[in-house]
């Protein structure tokens, strides 16, 4: 039997089409949700609109300190391996429960999948880096999204055969349902024409964590709010950030977060995307919509390279540059090698030989 795990919203759209492909073939599965993220519209939005099935095991582990998040999975997720004794467990990305989930099966010995695996920002301070980087290590089979990660995996003496490069399944999310998305014309409900308008996303702690920093984020939206309206469904984190602080900059609407298939619409359409997520990076690439990444670094330079994206660090002046150059040059980006919607096949196709082999 294989074993999925997710955690947190990231992990949802990139292991949905996987849990979908492992239940096409008719392969034993228990599927497994931590509760990193747990909200209605952190959580609930996306198993419905992913059509996800309901998890067999809900851990329920919530919000906390990175060690509280990841003691609790520890322990909760142990006893579910000693119940269900699974021959593999996938995990993907870089988020906390990955990397609990992963290390509590690496110690009873069971084989683990990691997709979404060599990525590097090569800064050791956001909490996604360690995670990537333990997981890697501990993980028997390594999905590599882009060419990079490959190098960053061999760079780190990781043996060659257990990296595959798969392509992206965020992507084969993005192509099922962006019809759908479209369909509901989501940027109707904010009063915005099509093509007309920019979209933002603030989450990193390193970016709303400190109110100096995140006022000079806010500062540079405020001027490209002149001149395209912005809208901002803001993560719980920097909505409490901004109340704490008092910050409401003018012609930026702050809203809730959206669920996927609004806000995938909402990126289609978009002249542009300011954001510090990783995901938004890739996806924006994939719609060739220009992004511009409000970080120093990125894992992702395939986004860069190919794609449609722009990193500028977080000076309110490089980021206003930015806008205005992505208003007068519209990025023509390519889609990444296997950027193609067929992902998760393709690992699914790696898994079932692999617990086959383990069978015999
Ligand atoms: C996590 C991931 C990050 C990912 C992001 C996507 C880690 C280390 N970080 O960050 O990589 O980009 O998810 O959203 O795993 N909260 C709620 N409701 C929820 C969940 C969280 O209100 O359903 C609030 C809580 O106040 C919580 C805070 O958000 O303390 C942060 O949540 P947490 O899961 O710790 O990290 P994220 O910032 O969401």
């Amino acid at each position: 039997m294989i074993l999925t795990v997710v955690g947190a919203r990231p992990n949802f759209v990139k292991m949905a089409p996987i849990i979908h492909e492992i239940n096409r073939r008719g392969l034993p599965q228990v599927f497994v949700h931590t509760g990193q993220h747990y909200d209605a519209k952190m959580s609930d939005v996306f198993f419905g609109e992913l059509g996800m099935p309901r998890p067999d095991v809900y851990l329920g582990v919530g919000s906390g300190s990175h060690a509280e998040q990841t003691a609790r999975v520890l322990l909760a997720f142990e006893l579910v391996l000693l119940e269900h004794r699974p021959k593999l467990v996938v995990v993907a990305g870089d988020v906390n429960a990955t990397l609990s989930c992963a290390l509590t099966a690496s110690k009873l010995g069971i084989p683990v999948a990691h997709v979404e695996s060599g990525l590097r920002s090569f800064d050791r301070e956001m909490p996604e880096e360690i995670n990537r980087l333990l997981t890697d290590h501990i993980s028997d089979l390594l999905f590599v999204t882009e060419p990079q990660g490959r190098v960053n995996l061999l760079r780190e003496g990781i043996a060659p055969e257990k990296i595959h490069m798969v392509g992206n399944t965020m992507i084969d999310s993005l192509d099922t349902h962006l019809p759908a998305a479209l369909a509901r014309r989501p940027w109707e409900a904010f009063g915005l024409e099509a093509g007309g308008y920019g979209l933002v996303t603030l989450h990193r702690p390193s970016n709303v964590d400190d109110e100096a920093g995140l006022r000079e984020i806010l500062g540079a939206l405020e001027t490209v709010g002149k001149r395209w309206p912005l809208l901002f469904p803001a993560h719980p984190r920097t909505a409490k950030r901004m109340a704490d602080w008092g910050l409401q900059p003018e012609g930026l609407r702050v809203v809730e977060p959206l669920g996927y298939l609004d806000f995938l619409g909402l990126m289609a359409k978009a002249r542009l995307v300011l954001t510090d997520s990783g995901g938004i990076q890739e996806e924006t690439t994939a719609l060739g919509v220009p992004c511009i990444t409000i970080r120093e670094n990125t894992e992702r330079p395939v986004t860069m390279d190919e794609g449609t994206n722009q990193l500028v660090g977080t000076k309110r002046e490089n980021i206003e540059a930015a806008a205005w150059r992505a208003e007068s040059a519209v990025p023509s980006g390519t889609r990444p090698a296997l950027w193609d919607g067929k992902a998760a096949v393709r690992v699914v196709d790696i898994l079932g030989d692999w617990i086959k082999d383990l069978r015999s």
